[in-house]
């Protein structure tokens, strides 16, 4: 039973709001800016939240349809996270984690990450974030076929459209072609199969043909890199900020059996789809079957509440480095000052422990299917090419009805749906030609049925400029 109430935020605040404004204009650079608009003043500067809503600086309140980004799980302003992560921050807030040094959070924390995860992945390695646990995953797969003679093991599997962070390394791993720009990214021993998303509403060959297609590219392209040569299989269970692409059924088991013929470590970044988005603590299993050697978990471990990331790791995979580390050099040399982080662990304790009183997981598997079956109304409106997701993730995707994909009329119409929802007091993430919803944990019914109320005022404005030749 979810306990929260979201009430409306009652509160003035007395900041300057134009003050913010410039300050946010003439300092921050923030992640993913436009950098042609760097400088106006255009920032959303968001103050305070409570249960699924959050409100502005200009006292404005919203219905955060995103989630923060993908984190939120038990709500905004909750009391209960607020004390855990004070008590901590009195307490304790920071020590070394390095070498044989430990915090009672983080030990308590890994003890119950491992409770919580499939299989034998009983072993934590804390990071700071999800594209540090995705970089550190990579590194224990070079260091664990090194350790076993096998230097040359290095290459990397991903996917067009994955998105797996912003380090220079998750950066190389990522597949969206849009955040390609004026960075270097490592390519030598990186390789991209195709984008797997499967919408059946609008895909002209069935879910088994497309399943047969991508998994002969998959075995075609490891005999082509040579299976002696790669060291891992990096991929999303469903790809979120790619465009929630949903691969076809038996894709992620299928994907998963090929690695282990060819002896490749299968890491399962659910950064989005684990702490419940798709209804449980982990999906890899849960859902999809697979027993992955690594789980990568960030944003909704901490609710969003504190900074953290982990590499949940088979006791395989670290037994055998453990007999394996050659005798001169053992040291597992990776980490971060702020690696399991006390108050971040605090934070992250607490908030399973919530999530597990509170049932949020079968809260999720409850209102998940409704939010789907609702969004998928919005398939009513011309201008909707496709609603898609799982649970709570999902996006709505836009078209001018000429041609699909994220041309330039097509963004501009998604973006105009956006800015209507936002000014009807709904947030939703644009990205490219697509609208993003993956809204708190928490999230009731009544608040779907308003999620949809508001898009559908949008994209009936959206379509009505549409036609005037508004949209450019
Ligand atoms: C699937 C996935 N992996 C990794 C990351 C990177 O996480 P972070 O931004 O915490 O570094 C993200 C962030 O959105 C993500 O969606």
């Amino acid at each position: 039973m979810v306990t929260i109430k979201d009430t409306m935020i009652d509160s003035t605040d007395t900041q300057d709001h134009e003050d913010l404004l410039a300050a946010d204009a003439r300092h921050l650079l923030h992640p993913w800016a436009d950098l042609g608009s760097l400088g106006e003043e255009n920032a959303l500067v968001v103050q305070e939240g409570k249960g699924v809503r959050v409100r502005d600086s200009q006292g404005k309140a919203y219905l955060d349809a995103i989630g923060g980004m993908w984190c939120m799980t038990v709500g905004y302003g909750h009391d209960e996270m607020a004390d855990a992560i004070a008590d901590q921050a009195r307490q304790m807030a920071y020590y070394t984690p390095f070498g044989d040094v430990s915090s009672e959070p983080a030990v308590r924390l890994a003890e119950m990450l491992a409770e919580l995860s499939p299989g034998d992945l009983n072993r934590v390695h804390f990071t700071t974030c999800g594209s540090t646990a995705i970089d550190s995953a990579v590194r224990i797969a070079h260091y664990y076929f090194t350790s076993h003679g096998k230097p040359e093991k290095y290459h990397i599997l991903s996917r067009r459209n994955a998105y797996h962070g912003s380090t220079y390394l998750a950066a190389s791993l990522c597949g969206k072609s849009a955040d390609r720009t004026h960075f270097q990214y490592e390519s030598d021993f990186i390789h991209h199969l195709s984008s797997p998303g499967y919408d059946a509403d609008i895909s002209e060959i069935s879910a088994e043909e497309r399943l047969r297609e991508l998994l002969d590219e998959m075995e075609a392209e490891i005999l082509k890199v040579g299976p002696e040569k790669i060291a891992c299989f990096v991929a999303e269970p469903i790809l979120a900020s790619g465009g929630v692409l949903t691969p076809p059924p038996g894709y992620q088991k299928a994907t998963w059996e090929l690695c282990q013929k060819y002896d490749i470590l299968y890491i399962s970044d659910e950064v989005v789809t684990g702490f419940g988005r798709l209804g449980h603590f982990f999906a890899s299993e849960a859902r999809f079957g697979i027993l992955p050697d690594m789980i990568i978990t960030a944003k909704g471990i901490t609710s969003g509440y504190q900074p953290l990331g982990a590499v949940l790791i088979s006791d395989r995979l670290t037994e055998a480095i453990g007999e394996a580390a050659p005798d001169d050099k053992p040291v597992f040399s990776n980490g971060y000052t702020y690696s399991g982080h006390p108050v971040a662990c605090a934070a992250a304790i607490k908030n399973i422990e919530i999530m597990k009183r509170d049932d949020i997981c079968g809260h999720v598997r409850e209102v998940g299917p409704y939010f789907m079956e609702r969004l998928r109304e919005l398939r009513k409106f011309p201008i909707v090419y496709a609603v898609r997701g799982d649970h709570l993730m999902a996006c709505v995707e836009c078209w001018t009805g000429e041609e699909k994909g994220p041309n330039a009329e097509n963004m501009a119409l998604a973006q105009r749906v956006d800015a209507y929802c936002q000014e009807a007091g709904l947030i939703v993430r644009p990205y490219e030609n697509l609208c993003i919803l993956s809204p708190p944990l928490i999230v009731e019914k009544s608040d779907i049925d308003q999620i949809v109320t508001i898009m559908e005022g949008a994209l009936d404005r959206a379509m009505r400029d549409l036609k005037a030749g508004d949209i450019v």
